[in-house]
């Protein structure tokens, strides 16, 4: 075992071309690439993850080299595992289980109510690994996508956050956060939305005007989580309630526009089985499934995985 030498640390900003490298390698492996360097093309998850919280961020390192990392990415009383990673070479070491460690201390520490991830369905090793530490199967989500339609409708008027003035951007967050908390208790995707302004990663939709009838974190391009030709939906929200699949749907049709006008060919979004009306409305848009998992709850409850939340993310 190479367990002893195995030192678990947190991610500094000089880590992250390793662990980048990692990360393309061991999905690219898993996944049977040809060239595994290669998976996720220009899209990237780690020098804007780990810049929003430094603290959520690890790395095995093994004589002096990066051979593994984790993720947590916190969203209020929600938190989500992942990427973790492990160099093909080491697999079967342990190493993933001991990235897991202050992954699971943290979500213990921030009080998280519900922590999720999203994992491969067909796979008896991933899910082995996240049951050790409390997560359990629960239904399936979906990463769909459709081609962009360059001359989109909308129901609704929208905006996006960057074209916002500045003074108006607190109250806006403020009413994101009461609209996510209406779904789930403390849900609050705050640090998304300013992530993505601040390092340029892409916008936020907010459709309606005044307060929000709903809002969709976008990355948009390469460097981002979307990669070239891609607008990716992280989180996007339609308040709850009556009239809520006509908010969502109309949230979609913002979401084309904006990827029209920012010029993606596609517009990529993930949901959860429990969701049907959002699996509804992203069949009637157009959207096909590109990629299919499991999400993994801890502890075993629906939370916002369930009908009558219009929610669309994937955990990944
Ligand atoms: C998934 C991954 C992170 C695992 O890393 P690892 O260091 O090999 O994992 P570990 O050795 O810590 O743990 C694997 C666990 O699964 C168990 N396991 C492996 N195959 C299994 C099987 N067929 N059935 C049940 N359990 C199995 C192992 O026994 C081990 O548990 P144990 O320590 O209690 O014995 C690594 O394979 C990887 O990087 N894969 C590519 C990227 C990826 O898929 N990341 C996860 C995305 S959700």
């Amino acid at each position: 075992m190479i367990d002893a030498a195995v030192r678990i640390r947190a991610m500094l900003a000089q880590d992250v071309v390793a662990a980048d490298r990692v990360l393309r390698v061991a999905f690219g492996t898993h996944m049977g690439l040809a060239e595994p360097a290669e998976f996720m093309g220009d899209a990237a998850y780690f020098a804007s993850r780990r810049a929003a919280d430094p603290d959520a961020a690890f790395v095995a390192e093994f004589h002096d080299q990066v051979i593994g990392s984790s993720f947590l990415t916190r969203w209020g009383s929600f938190a989500f595992v992942g990427p973790v990673t492990v160099a093909p070479e080491y697999w079967g070491l342990g190493v993933a289980s001991r990235l897991m460690e202050p992954v699971v201390a943290l979500i213990d520490h921030w009080q998280i109510t519900q922590a999720g991830l999203f994992t491969f369905a067909d796979s008896a090793k991933h899910q082995a690994l996240y049951a050790k530490f409390g997560f359990r199967p629960r239904r399936g989500i979906q990463v769909m996508e459709k081609t962009v339609c360059t001359d989109a409708c909308c129901d609704l008027p929208w905006v996006t956050w960057g074209e916002m003035p500045t003074d108006a951007r607190e109250d806006t967050l403020l009413e994101c956060r009461r609209l996510t908390d209406r779904i789930y208790p403390g849900l609050d995707v705050t640090r998304e939305v300013e992530s993505i302004g601040a390092q340029y990663l892409g916008d936020t939709v907010l459709l309606g005007n005044g307060e929000p009838d709903g809002f969709a974190a976008c990355h948009l391009g390469p460097g981002s989580e979307a990669g070239s030709g891609h607008c990716y939906i992280k989180f996007g929200a339609a308040s709850p309630g009556r009239g809520g699949r006509e908010r969502l749907r109309a949230l979609l049709q913002a979401c084309e526009q904006f990827a029209a006008r920012s010029g993606a060919t596609y517009l990529t979004a993930g949901v959860s089985d429990a969701r049907t009306e959002v699996r509804d409305a992203l069949d009637a848009a157009g959207f096909n499934v590109a990629l299919a998992g499991i999400g993994m709850h801890r502890p075993d409850l629906a939370a916002f995985c369930e009908p009558g939340a219009f929610v669309i993310d994937d955990w990944r």
